[in-house]
């Protein structure tokens, strides 16, 4: 496996506030991806809500199948801008949207039997008067939490998620009806965030043992997103090993849908310093960033765990240990609400001042899909990195916030 190649971004050729995509690694971890599909045959579709950045959707379907979409407004750009093989997912269809839907997505899961029992009619009529194919599917909940997770926000079968049908709920249904299959192609789960392949494998044990019995009524087995496939410690063989043992005995095919192992790594959110606060009730000082946390990595403060790793930087958690470094400052965004800084800090190898540049490692993956422009704060405009040199995708303008507000 080729060797992951080191970010080249030089922040001084770059206009911040930024996220700055590094096609070098974006195409290495694609790489990855390409591997495993070669080496499988399984199928792997972007999954949107990751990252959508649809002008670089010519890299990205290079090697990979489709997309993976949750929502009609990302089928539609999968439709347009990727390919027509969109696969869909959402906990639930909205009647106005479904002819839409059908219009847009060559796969539909669902999330419950009741959902598919409703829609079934309408991919059944869709199917009839165009005579183009849809392939339907349902979403199982295999009820593993993972090695180390007990619930919680990112864990998709912790007691109580609505995502996924139960398999009391499923031998039940089909107890009842033991027609409920017909018309499905293909069963999904999705358990995990930036997992690795010991818990995949585990995961897929338990899905074997619980809906085993009904591979056979089904073409595919959709493993989900949430590998961290392209990391460079990730069990990439055994992955290749799992599906095609998988494919093999169950005579299905393996599908994928992952997000982060795209652009995890690939790419960088770039900021620039605006002032430092100096305050005497701190041993730190606040680096104000022309940028926002609140706005622009939603995901770090909802995480509240989360670090945010930056170039040259070492990372304190604690407080009371600050004294012991040099160069400590709190980063903290251009907002005017209190809670728009980081929980944790940042030692720097020489003092922070007006002007320097702080690259925020691997500031892609969930982040730009969630930018909001709140308080007004400028969105940061999506570069390029190629070939030593930065390539301008989009910048934000006024009108853009505008057309938010009303
Ligand atoms: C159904 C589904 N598929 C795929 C993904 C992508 O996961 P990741 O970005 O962790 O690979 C997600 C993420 O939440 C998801 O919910």
């Amino acid at each position: 496996m080729r060797k992951r190649p080191a970010s080249t971004i030089d922040p001084s050729k770059i206009q911040t506030a930024a996220f700055v995509i590094e096609e070098e690694l974006l195409r290495h971890n694609l790489g990855v991806l390409k591997y495993v599909m070669d080496k499988t045959g399984v199928k792997m579709y972007q999954a949107l809500k990751t990252w959508a950045t649809w002008p670089l959707f010519p890299i990205t379907r290079e090697y990979l199948d489709g997309t993976e979409v949750s929502s009609l407004n990302e089928a539609r750009l999968g439709y347009d801008e990727f390919n027509h093989e969109v696969h869909m997912y959402a906990p639930a269809y909205k009647d106005e949207e479904f002819a839409d839907i059908l219009k847009y997505c060559s796969t539909i899961i669902f999330n419950s039997f009741e959902q598919w029992k409703k829609f079934k009619p309408l991919v059944e009529q869709f199917v009839k008067d165009t005579g183009m194919k849809r392939e339907c599917g349902l979403r199982i909940n295999p009820e593993y939490l993972g090695k180390e997770e007990s619930g919680g926000l990112w864990t998709p079968c912790a007691p109580g998620s609505r995502l996924g049908i139960r398999i009391s709920e499923f031998k039940a249904t089909l107890k009842e009806n033991p027609k409920a299959l017909d018309g499905i192609s293909g069963f999904h789960f999705h358990i995990f965030w930036d997992k690795t392949f010991d818990e995949l494998q585990d995961a897929v044990e338990v899905v074997e043992k619980n809906f085993g019995d009904y591979f056979a009524q089904v073409q595919w087995i959709n493993f989900g997103g949430g590998q961290k496939i392209s990391d460079d410690d990730y069990d990439v063989e055994g992955l290749v090993k799992l599906v095609n043992s998988f494919q093999k005995k169950h005579d299905v095919i393996v599908h994928m849908e992952p997000g982060a192992a795209i652009v995890k790594n690939a790419g960088a959110l770039v900021a620039s310093v605006l002032d430092v606060v100096y305050r005497d009730d701190v041993d730190y000082k606040i680096a104000i960033l022309d940028m926002s946390f609140n706005a622009h990595t939603p995901d770090f403060l909802l995480s509240g765990e989360l670090d945010m790793p930056v170039t040259g930087a070492k990372i304190i958690h604690d407080e009371k240990e600050l004294k012991n470094y040099k160069n400590v400052y709190q980063l903290a965004g251009g907002t005017c609400v209190t809670g728009d800084k980081l929980g944790h800090f940042h030692s720097f190898a020489k003092p922070l001042k007006a002007g320097d540049k702080v690259i925020m490692e691997d500031g892609i993956q969930y982040n730009l899909v969630q930018c909001t422009m709140f308080n007004g704060v400028q969105h940061p405009s999506i570069v390029l990195w190629k070939g030593g040199k930065s390539e301008m995708i989009r910048e934000f303008t006024y009108e853009d916030y505008r057309s938010r507000m009303g």
